[in-house]
């Protein structure tokens, strides 16, 4: 619901109001955002200062206690009394650059505005606010964009510019949305990290001055994601304030949060200042992308839950939107670049045989690619590999009744390549300066109509030629040498966000051709996870590390701000080929079954009793396959605070299953409980109902048991738990469980728990 009032707006959805009103001057002053308010009184939020702050500066003479440093609002500029980093910033060529912006008027529509090129979230639940804000002394105005809905608690915004002059301005700065929040003492959470580590949580007190949160790299990238938190110091994973916000954009991006000497926290988020220049040309607008930001008194968990429900419902779409996704082999830790015909389709029959629905041929099938040298760009089959084309793979495939997907890596051209002997122009470069390269590869310049069109046509000559049902999109290496080659020269600039307006294109064109082929995003692993990505891509491969014990790291990093329905998750080969850690096949899967489960191994070497654990075990994800991607996910409790012991778990009304990770095992401790946070995990029931509790059997790794491996007769880890129990008792006291192995005593009857172990729980309601 948006209500406007004698200058005040209230944004209200069913938990949380955001409260802003026109105050003095005409200057929007930002008054509340948290749970939602029934009744208020908009005066008694209001900052007026009724004394001088000594040095500070006022607005002008006539509103001496008009301080905009001290003040809460819902946009600023530089140059008018606000020292705080500020959401716009833009300069005339003569020098002109002090800007102030105020209100002029109001309009409220059922729906959403055009993006112009940028993705947009979607729903018809949604209303939007535009407010309009005209420059004092210049032809420029501003609107602001607030999407409110009556059915979710997430927020849209986003704002434009218009130059309705006649001269040029130069925009340095645009944020998509400002937030002030009044209290100090928030903790900032971040996802932070590199290739192969991607989205680790760090969660630090926040501390006067300035944190900046970006990427400069071209993509949005693994160093930093664009999703960041605010958390109350005493919330936890299920209780206490939270704000989130994430921005809809796949290029550089900035969040800064300052905390100011007056003890306000500002949040801006939107494009990268520090490599964006926009000539605002005279008639004509600018556009930021949009950002989502949601508040939550459930803790860090009910800020997750709201955006997960956000991302599926709002931002993923098409006809896989809902859809259970297929368990998928992909071939490339299998055989990299080393494959012909034949191996693929043993690998295929193998994977067929265990159930799995979706072969994915990586990188290596075209032009003359043996290594990562050479064919980015050459979009057409590798003969000696492929001597009956991608056609003739695919064709024996869907024989097989398995779905045919192909890895691409569209924006890419190799200095070997034809494509770059007839276009050594379109790779980004600065004329007479060598380029910087990245995994021996260039970035094709999608700044250019004439380069993007050629790759819509070429692409989509592979995926019909090809039958494909399923297109990994792969993005392998950093920007650098940012300059246009082509007949539209660009400043340096524009030139990063015209590249992201280009891959839009690409993009929008594609899935719109092509709406039944379901779309995983990848660079270089998770190196462009964000909702931008997912307004066209239904899932993304959340990183090249498929460790055991980082992807826990991984995932639970990820599940902040994205479900588990876009999360790409393998089980790989054991050493792991990014840590070479051993673990066991059960827990491989266990962790990776918390997601779009996928295999990407030698399936053909590997011995018979594994395959049919597999065999198993994709029985078992198929059968809770909507809870596993679709269900409600709940983080517990994690190695983050110091300890040994990591439990998330997915639900819905009537079924749940939880993780129970560990990291080191040590022996002679007490008796392990599982108690399971039923009610905050979405699972409703009385607490005198009783349950049915349930272990997944899993198969013991018998070479991890040494000597003791002749002891155990049954084959079964653990004491493959199986019992009722009232829900109020499994949610408070929990059930002991047996025993872990420690050496002595009968052994058989104690769980196996060796380093980085797992085990599985399945929560059902009684048959009656
Ligand atoms: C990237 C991807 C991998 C794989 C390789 C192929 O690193 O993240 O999954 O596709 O490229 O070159």
């Amino acid at each position: 619901m948006i209500e406007a009032k004698n200058g005040v707006f209230n944004l209200a959805t069913p938990n949380t109001s955001y409260i802003f009103k026109v105050g003095e001057c005409g200057v929007l002053e930002h008054l509340y955002y948290g749970k939602r308010l029934d009744a208020f009184d908009a005066e008694l939020m209001s900052n007026v200062q009724n004394v001088k702050i000594c040095d500070a500066t006022a607005y002008d003479k006539d509103h001496s206690l008009l301080f905009l440093d001290n003040l809460m609002t819902e946009f600023s500029t530089e140059g008018r009394g606000d020292y705080r980093l500020a959401s716009m910033k833009a300069s005339y060529d003569n020098g002109h650059s002090v800007l102030d912006f105020v209100y002029e008027t109001y309009s409220i529509t059922q729906g959403i505005p055009s993006m112009e090129g940028l993705p947009s979230v979607y729903g018809d639940e949604f209303c939007t606010l535009e407010v309009v804000l005209k420059e004092r002394l210049f032809p420029l105005r501003l609107r602001l964009y607030y999407l409110v809905s009556d059915e979710k608690d997430a927020i849209v915004r986003f704002s434009r510019v218009e130059n309705e002059g006649s001269e040029d301005v130069y925009i340095q700065a645009l944020a998509s949305l400002q937030l002030d929040v009044p209290n100090p003492y928030w903790n900032l959470v971040t996802l932070d990290g590199a290739w192969a580590r991607e989205r680790m949580v760090c969660d630090r007190p926040l501390r006067p001055g300035i944190h900046i949160n970006d990427s400069k790299t071209g993509a949005s990238g693994a160093f930093h994601n664009p999703a960041i938190a605010l958390k109350a110091p005493n919330a936890t994973e299920l209780q206490g304030d939270v704000i989130g916000l994430n921005l809809i954009y796949s290029g550089n991006h900035q969040e800064s949060v300052e905390l100011s000497p007056y003890g306000r926290v500002r949040l801006l988020t939107g494009i990268n200042p520090n490599t964006f220049t926009w000539r605002l040309k005279a008639k004509s607008s600018f556009t930021a992308p949009q950002a989502v930001m949601v508040y939550s008194d459930k803790g860090l968990n009910g800020m997750s839950h709201e955006m997960h429900r956000f991302v599926n419902e709002n931002v993923c779409r098409g006809p896989w939107r809902d859809k259970e996704r297929p368990v998928l082999v992909n071939n490339w830790e299998a055989t990299y670049f080393d494959f012909n015909e034949e191996k693929l389709l043993d690998l295929a029959d193998t994977a067929k045989d265990v159930g799995i629905e979706l072969f994915v041929l990586d990188d290596g099938w075209f032009g003359e690619r043996e290594d990562d040298t050479t064919s980015l760009g050459d979009w057409t089959a590798n003969g000696r590999k492929l001597p009956n084309g991608l056609a003739g793979l695919s064709s024996k495939l869907h024989e097989k009744g398995l779905m045919f997907g192909i890895w691409i890596e569209p924006e890419m051209v190799s200095e070997k390549s034809r494509l770059f002997e007839r276009h050594p122009d379109w790779r980004i470069a600065i004329p007479n300066r060598k380029p910087g390269v990245g995994r021996n590869q260039y970035i094709l310049d999608w700044t250019r109509e004439d380069v993007t069109d050629y790759m819509i046509a070429c692409i989509s000559t592979l995926l019909e030629e090809s039958k494909a049902n399923y297109v990994k999109w792969d993005m392998n290496r950093f920007f650098s040498d940012f300059n246009t080659q082509g007949s539209d020269k660009y400043f340096m600039g524009e030139f990063l966000h015209r590249y992201v307006l280009g891959f839009y294109k690409v993009l929008e064109a594609l899935t719109a051709k092509f709406p039944d082929i379901l779309f995983e995003g990848c660079a270089s692993g998770g190196n462009r996870f964000d909702l931008g990505v997912l307004c066209y891509m239904n899932q993304i491969w959340t990183s090249d590390d498929t460790d055991v014990l980082m992807r826990q790291f991984i995932q639970w990093g990820t599940s902040f701000f994205y479900p588990q329905s876009v999360m790409g998750c393998h089980v790989s080969a054991s050493p792991n080929h990014q840590s070479l850690r051993i673990s066991s096949i059960e827990d491989r899967f266990n962790v990776a079954a918390f997601g779009i489960l996928g295999y990407e191994m030698d399936l053909t070497r590997l011995p018979s009793n594994e395959l049919d654990i597999i065999k198993e075990q994709i029985r078992f994800y198929k059968k809770n396959r909507r809870l596993f991607q679709f269900g409600t996910f709940t983080r517990d409790i994690s190695y983050f605070n110091g300890g040994n012991n990591l439990k998330w778990l997915v639900a819905d009304e009537e079924h749940l299953v939880m993780l129970d990770a560990c990291m080191l095992n040590v022996p002679n401790m007490p008796n392990d409980r599982l108690v399971v946070p039923l009610l905050d995990a979405g699972f409703n029931a009385r607490g005198t109902e009783r349950l049915l509790v349930s272990s997944r059997v899993q198969r013991i790794d018998r070479s991890r048991l040494g000597d003791n491996a002749s002891k155990f007769k049954e084959d079964q880890r653990g004491l493959g738990l199986e019992t009722s129990v009232y829900a109020g008792q499994l949610e408070s006291a929990g059930i002991v469980l047996g025993q872990r192995f420690t050496g002595s005593g009968d052994i058989r009857l104690t769980r196996i728990r060796p380093d980085f172990s797992t085990e599985m729980y399945i929560v059902d309601r009684m048959m009656i």
